[in-house]
């Protein structure tokens, strides 16, 4: 793994991915903001030497390096899910990549199904912690210390300076922004109505099939995340409705001018 990390960031910076200040996952909700990066180069994933190529609709496969509000950034535009077949240190990879690319701070974003009931569809969730609740573990098996230590520390997976001013932003800009915490299933089913009251009767607000994997790794190399998850359909007791795949994409269109705005002027803000 160390060494396909280190090939797979040399052919980078040889194409131009150098001193990024920021990695971004353009998940769900975040697609919006390819719009307002300058992009400088824009790779597809099946170019780049060790990556995975994504296979979900939705999700196309590039990686983008560019300026968004003056700072550097590399973009994943696509993610991997482990539903789609891959390994954890598969669909993890390429947060190894923007470590060793020099980021140390790293925002996610997806869509979720809310459990709280002070939520509504199209709702933005800052998430401030997680529940793993996926099947496999990331980091299981040998650990390569020049990654991390054995056992993460775990205690902020969510970097406290991030939420207080990306709140501070929401707040100036007048944007609602709902905070919780964010449950990892597998997927590829959306929940039952009694997997929806077991999400909430741990604790969680809202419930996904992706960022916990890779905000483990992100971790496990001591990068600083920023987790944002839009509300896209309800999972509330007697209220539980059908989704499908098409309704999750065009509820997070509603939140996705807003987050893209919250994103540009957090990464002008923060240092
Ligand atoms: N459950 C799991 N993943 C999701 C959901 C959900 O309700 N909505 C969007 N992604």
């Amino acid at each position: 793994m160390w060494d396909k990390v280190q090939e797979t960031v040399n052919f980078l910076k040889e194409k131009g991915f150098v001193n990024p200040d920021f990695g971004i996952v353009l998940g769900t909700g975040l697609g919006n903001l390819i719009h307002i990066i300058d992009v400088e180069k824009s790779i597809p994933y099946g170019e780049i030497p060790n990556f995975p190529v994504s296979t979900v609709k939705g999700h196309s496969g590039n990686l983008i390096f560019g300026t968004l509000s003056g700072r550097n950034i590399v973009a994943l535009q696509g993610r991997f899910h482990y539903y789609e077949g891959w390994s954890m240190q598969e669909l993890t990879f390429p947060i190894r990549v923007l470590k060793f690319l020099g980021i140390e701070n790293l925002i996610v974003s997806n869509a979720s199904g809310g459990v709280n009931s002070k939520f509504k569809v199209g709702d933005i969730m800052l998430i401030n912690d997680h529940i793993n609740m996926m099947p496999e573990h990331p980091l299981r098996g040998a650990n390569d210390e020049r990654f991390g230590v054995r056992f993460v520390d775990m205690h902020e997976p969510y970097n406290l300076q991030m939420i207080k001013q990306f709140k501070a932003i929401a707040k100036h800009k007048d944007i609602l922004l709902q905070e919780g915490v964010y449950l990892a299933l597998q997927g590829p089913t959306f929940e039952t109505p009694a997997e929806y009251k077991m999400v909430k009767s741990v604790s969680a607000d809202a419930v996904g099939m992706s960022t916990v994997p890779e905000v483990i790794v992100a971790k496990h190399m001591c990068m600083n995340c920023l987790g944002l998850s839009v509300i896209t359909d309800l999972g509330i007791e007697g209220k539980v409705e059908a989704v499908s795949h098409e309704e999750v994409q065009l509820a997070a269109k509603i939140a996705e001018k807003d987050v893209s705005l919250l994103v540009k002027e957090f990464v002008a803000a923060y240092q």
